[in-house]
């Protein structure tokens, strides 16, 4: 295997094309994209002539020996599907947030990808931002003292549109919550750890599909901390600020804009005692917080060269399938609380 991994892409025209392929593979400094593969030959040649790569006509056609590795961008409903053909072709496979559509799904395609000796990622990217990377060491270190409570919010305006599949719960899993929500739930749990036990409402308060366009969901972590996440299809994305609060026992890390696809938004620490600390990025704002203010980080480039290093260094990626399982378990405990009226824990 050469330095550089060679990238075949199943579902290439929508995140894949938009983002992944142009901001991630084509410029992460130890991949190449190869091949392409999407149900809408139209729009796979395409994304071939965009970006220099070779169109598959199937699946079998991409899985071959021209590529080292695999991107899942399809919808929700076929990511089994895909992972599966990937695993029994012995190709590692970064896949697509959700990593299926239920828990028993999620397991098994682990399972599948263990068997295989492949590695499985889960496309959970807004773990690179930058600030994050920031907000998530200044906790380690014990500056936000003990984790109390957090919210993470992310909504935008996405109004009904024929055989759109995340507006039905047989192709997306699940409306805002699953879709966007997930990165939230992903976030907070890379914040404060393990959530233990979920309470969740769901409905649709404008839009008429199927799934739910509406989400609040509160989270009890294990460590005792408390959350809320709020995701709606249904708030314009000029009107939600995709909010990011972490509050502890010495303070708080209040960001707006940071959860999101492009490398933007603004993260400002009030906290407690010394601050020497901090590093020379971070400067003293007039109200007194802390701006954390660090190199931006391109996130689909940061997944995709942590995937490529994996394969090449024989390792793990740091967002590993785990993490989707995890993901996959406390929306499912989510939904079940939204039905049954109850909190649920997470098992
Ligand atoms: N991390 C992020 O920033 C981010 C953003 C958007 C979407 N996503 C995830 O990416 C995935 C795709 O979402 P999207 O918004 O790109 O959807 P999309 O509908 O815009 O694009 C999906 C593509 O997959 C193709 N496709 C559908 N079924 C297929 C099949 N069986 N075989 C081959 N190709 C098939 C479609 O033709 C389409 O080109 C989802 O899992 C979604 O959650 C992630």
């Amino acid at each position: 295997m050469s330095n550089k991994i060679r990238w075949g892409v199943i579902g290439s025209g929508g995140i894949a094309r938009r983002r992944t392929i142009p901001e991630g593979i084509a410029k992460a400094n130890n991949a190449t994209l190869s091949t392409v593969f999407d149900k809408d030959p139209k729009a796979n040649a395409e994304v071939a002539n965009q970006f220099g790569a070779t169109p598959a006509a199937s699946l079998r056609e991409l899985l071959t020996e021209s590529i080292d590795a695999v991107y899942v961008a399809t919808p929700a409903h076929v990511h089994y599907d895909h992972v599966k053909a990937c695993a029994e072709a012995g190709k590692p496979v970064l896949c697509e947030k959700p990593l299926g559509m239920t828990v028993a799904q999620a397991q098994e395609m682990i399972a599948m990808c263990g068997r295989s000796g492949i590695q499985l990622g889960c496309a959970f990217m807004m773990r690179f931002v930058a600030q994050h990377r920031e907000a998530l060491q200044l906790i380690q270190q014990g500056r936000l003292g003990q984790p109390v409570y957090a919210r993470a919010q992310l909504s935008c305006w996405y109004p009904p549109i024929e055989k759109a599949w995340r507006q039905d719960p047989a192709t997306g899993g699940g409306g805002s919550l699953m879709d966007m929500g997930g990165h939230c739930i992903d976030l907070l749990e890379m914040f404060f750890g393990n959530v233990a036990k979920v309470s969740c409402f769901i409905g649709n308060t404008i839009h008429g599909y199927r799934s739910e366009d509406s989400a609040v969901a509160t989270l009890f972590f294990e460590n005792g901390a408390l959350a809320t996440v709020d995701t709606f299809f249904c708030i314009p994305d000029a009107g939600s600020k995709n909010v990011l609060e972490l509050y502890g026992s010495q303070g708080s890390i209040l960001a707006q804009g940071t959860i999101g696809q492009g490398p933007a938004g603004r993260m400002i620490a009030f906290l407690e005692g010394d601050d020497r600390a901090y590093d020379a990025q971070q400067a003293r704002a007039a109200d007194q917080g802390v701006v954390i203010d660090p190199e931006p980080v391109n996130t689909y480039q940061a997944e995709i060269e942590d995937f490529s290093r994996a394969i090449l260094e024989d390792r793990q990626p740091l967002i590993g399938s785990e993490l989707g399982l995890r993901s996959q378990k406390v929306l499912t405990a989510c939904y079940e609380s939204a039905r049954s009226g109850k909190a649920v824990e997470v098992v």
